[in-house]
Parts: structure tokens; sequence; C-alpha cells
């Protein structure tokens, strides 16, 4: 039979993006092959993220778009999954009642059933039911998996941390790790088809395992990772400050598989606003976990996201924030305006901060930031890269494009390079989001790729 066609719009987080992989795969199961081009697809589904107020429009707007093209083509399934919907349920098919589908992000498993109801019964369904596995159905890459040098693996589900501005604990329900033997076989499944990269996802890594007693914490399964053959990097996001333990730390001495980079959400400088954010740390226990990773790892490269304009953030706040981030020396940060979501204790509180002070702020940073990264970059300058080779740059016209183990994006051009392999690069020029490779072997520049082998032009 002729196969039907899906187009699937990520909206979130790398979880969101290992729940359309899981879709994808289910879908694969029902005869749905995806298609590049939304016009095509008999079924549609935006998987949708709640994490900031901006992310929840974008779905309303895409929604009014997809409005016209029910409304010529009436046999077009709408799906909506993620975050959004997890929140929403009925309200969202009130307010879009031309969305066949809204399933929330533990109804990923049930999505076969859920199309079939409405093909079959001709009706508007609605999952938002909190309940569910963490374990995945189906383990096997999927079609967009294929040929690809990385990958991402959920490792846990939910989020008990209850942070006062987030909306992640209500959405992905309680924190649930899965079995060590799930994971493991399903890393062992992509190194078997090519995958030399793997990093493990969850909200709060660092205490895998720890409530639900597989014997296993976060370190052991990291080693259960770092012996499986054929695997050339493990990585892993997100790791909260309060949970980063000296054995974890310890992991990155030990580990030879272990990227040396660290994502570690600071969130802002200040006691006084960490404290009503509930993070369970200080800027001193903070500061005192990034030094201890440095010695043991100095190479080791840290990451971080801060938002800015918490509720009652005062300008000496703030300070502090930009301070601590002179002093800690990010190769890189993600900045956000704090937003307000629903459910969370923080869209309550009093003292807001004005859009235009938040604005402000966020430039300040971004301009401090931009400083200190692009410095970093012109540090490298001169050095040679190990860089795992990912594709074409999208970017860049003809160049090829990968990653350093520090994580840093580096393009440059190779006569004869793989995705998958491992490319020594030296490093030739700085950019604030890249850095520039020399060429591997001159002369040769691309145009296509297929299958994972980069064709010279
Ligand atoms: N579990 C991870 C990340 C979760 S969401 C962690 O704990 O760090 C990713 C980032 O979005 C957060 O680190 C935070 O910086 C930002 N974020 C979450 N809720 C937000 C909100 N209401 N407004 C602005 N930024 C927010
Ligand atoms: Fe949200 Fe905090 Fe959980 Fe991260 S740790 S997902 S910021 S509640
Ligand atoms: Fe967004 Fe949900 Fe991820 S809210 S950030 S897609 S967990």
């Amino acid at each position: 039979m002729e196969p039907k066609r899906v187009y699937i719009v990520t909206m979130g987080c790398q979880m969101n993006i290992y729940d359309s992989e899981q879709m994808e795969r289910i879908l694969a199961a029902m005869n749905y092959r995806p298609t590049a081009h939304v016009q095509k697809a008999d079924l549609i589904i935006l998987n949708t993220c709640s994490i900031r107020e901006k992310a929840e429009h974008k779905v309303y707007s895409y929604l009014g778009r997809l409005a016209r093209m029910k409304r010529k083509r009436p046999d077009l399934i709408i799906g909506v999954g993620g975050c959004v919907a997890q929140q929403q349920g009925y309200r969202l098919i009130e307010r879009a009642p031309h969305v066949d589908m809204v399933f929330g992000t533990f109804a990923v498993k049930r999505l076969s059933g859920l199309i079939r109801q409405v093909t079959e019964q001709k009706r508007q369904v609605v999952d938002v039911n909190q309940t569910g596995t963490v374990e995945p159905s189906h383990i096997a890459p999927s079609d967009s998996q294929a040929g690809r040098a990385t990958a991402f693996v959920t490792i846990m589900s939910g989020c008990d941390n209850f942070c006062s501005y987030c909306v992640v604990p209500y959405v992905r329900g309680r924190e649930v790790s899965r079995e060590p033997r799930g994971i493991l076989e399903e890393i062992q499944q992509l190194v078997a088809h090519g995958v030399q990269e793997v990093t493990l996802l969850g909200q709060n890594v660092n205490s895998y395992g720890l409530k639900n007693g597989h014997g296993f914490d976060f370190p052991a399964l990291l080693e259960a990772v770092n012996r499986i053959p054929g695997l050339k990097r493990l990585r892993f996001t997100t790791s909260h400050p309060k949970d980063l333990s000296d054995k974890l730390i310890g992991a990155f001495a030990g580990l030879e598989t272990l990227a040396p980079h660290m994502h570690l959400p600071v969130q802002c400088g200040a006691d006084r606003i960490l404290r009503r954010m509930n993070r369970g740390y200080t800027r001193d226990d903070y500061l005192a976990g990034i030094e201890k990773l440095r010695k043991v790892r100095p190479d080791i490269a840290v990451t971080s996201d801060v938002i800015v304009g918490f509720p009652g953030e005062e300008e000496i706040d703030f300070e502090e924030t930009l301070r601590l981030v002179e002093s800690v020396g990010f190769d890189n940060l993600y900045t956000f305006k704090y937003s307000d979501r629903p459910m969370t204790p923080a869209a309550r509180f009093s003292r807001k901060v004005g859009e235009a002070v938040k604005r402000e702020r966020l430039a300040r940073l971004l301009e401090l930031q931009t400083r200190m990264t692009l410095e970093k970059h012109r540090s490298l300058v001169g050095t040679t890269q190990e860089v795992l080779v990912e594709g074409l740059s999208k970017k860049m016209d003809h160049q090829i494009t990968g990653r350093t183990p520090c994580n840093k994006v580096v393009n440059f051009s190779d006569g004869a390079a793989c995705v998958g392999q491992l490319v020594p690069v030296k490093i030739v020029e700085a950019f604030p989001h890249s850095l520039l490779g020399g060429p591997v072997k001159p002369g040769r520049l691309y145009s296509g790729y297929r299958g994972g082998i980069l064709h010279a032009a």
C-alpha cells in the first residue's frame, strides 16, 4: 500500500526532539513516512513547547496557518502533542477547532490508537492522561536518525525540582528514571547503525536512578555506557548544580568517551533571587562546583542558562549575575527574559520586572558573553581539534560541519570526510558562534550529502 506522509514540527528542547523521533517510529509501523513538504502531508503533528510564553504563541500562530490548509483539505489530520498539549488539553480544541488530536507528553506511546480513533471514528480526540511508562516502545533508530553521527537518548522523564518559574514539572510530571538495561540496549543499537556520539537526556540527569532504586546512579550509568564498544563520545544534559556530586565530577577524570563539556545552568548570580527561584544552591556553592570540575578536567567547557528579570530582581542582583558570568568565564550562555507560566508559583510573585528593563539587562548580558565567547574561540586559533563530522554546514556553502570535544561548532572543508568520522582540524579563524577550520585536503568542495557520504562537487 502507498505510504502516507507525515510532517512533524518539533518546537521544543532535546526531550521534545526525542519524542518526535519516537512518534516517527510509531508512525513508520502504521505506514507513515516523513515528508519534507508540509503541503504533501496527510498528517501534520506540532510537537509543542511551553517553556516561555513566546513558545506557546508560536503554536497558535502555526495552527492559524494550518486552519486554511484544513479548509481546503478536510482529510488532513492535525495533531498537537508535547508540552502545550499537556498543559491546555481540551482548551486547545476550543481555541483551534480544526485540530483533530491533542496528545500530551505521556501519550506519545498511545499515538497509533489515537490516530485510529480520528480516522475510523471521525472524531476529535484528547489524551492528556498522566499515565504511562518512561520506557520507549520502539528503540530501533528512526528514519531521521539514519546516517547520523549523533543521537539523543532520554534516560529519565519529568522533574521534581519545582523551580518556582518553571512549567516542566507540570507538563512532564514526576521524575522517573528508565531501566539501565533498556538505555544500554538502545545505545548499542544506535552504535550498530553508525552513531558515534550519544547525549543522555533528562531535566536533571544527576539524580538519575536515585528514586527508583535500580542500584544504578548516574555515574554508574556513565561508566556502563562508556564501556559500549564502538561509542566514541558521550555527553549528557542537563545537570542541576545542587546535585553535582564528587562522584560525577570524578567521571570526567576516568571515562575516556566522556566529552569535556558540562552544561550547568546557574539561572542567576544573586543568592536572594536563587532562593526565590527555589534552586537549592548559593552562588558560592555554584562557584565551588566549577572549581572542582576544572581541577579534575582543566580543559572542560562550561555552558549555562541565565534568566534575567525574575520577579523582584533589582539592578544590584543583576550586577551579581554579570560578575558571576565574568568570573566563571562560560564557553557559552543561553539567556532568557523571565516569562510568567501558568501554574507556577513565580507567576503569582509580586514586583514583576518591566519588559524594557528585561530587554536592557538581556542586552548587557549578551554583550558581555559574546565578548567572552569570542575571546575563548580566539584562543583556539592555531590549535588542532578533533572534530566529529556531522554533515554539510547549513550556513556555509560547500563546507562540512562538526563539533570539537568541548562542543564547539567547526566548519571546514575536507576532500574525503564521511559523516561520523573523527578528523583532526586546524582552527584558522574564530567567530562568536563557530570556528573555521583550515582545509584538511585543499581544493575539494561539497555539493551534496547522501547516505552519510559527502560528495565532492
Ligand atoms: N532542566 C533544565 C532546563 C529546563 S528549561 C534545568 O534545570 O536547567 C531550559 C531553560 O529555560 C532553563 O534553564 C531556564 O533558564 C529557562 N526557563 C525555564 N522557565 C523559564 C521561564 N518561565 N522564563 C524564562 N526562562 C525560563
Ligand atoms: Fe524546570 Fe527546575 Fe526542573 Fe529544570 S530543574 S526542568 S528549571 S523545575
Ligand atoms: Fe519545552 Fe517541554 Fe522541553 S516545555 S523545554 S518542550 S520539556
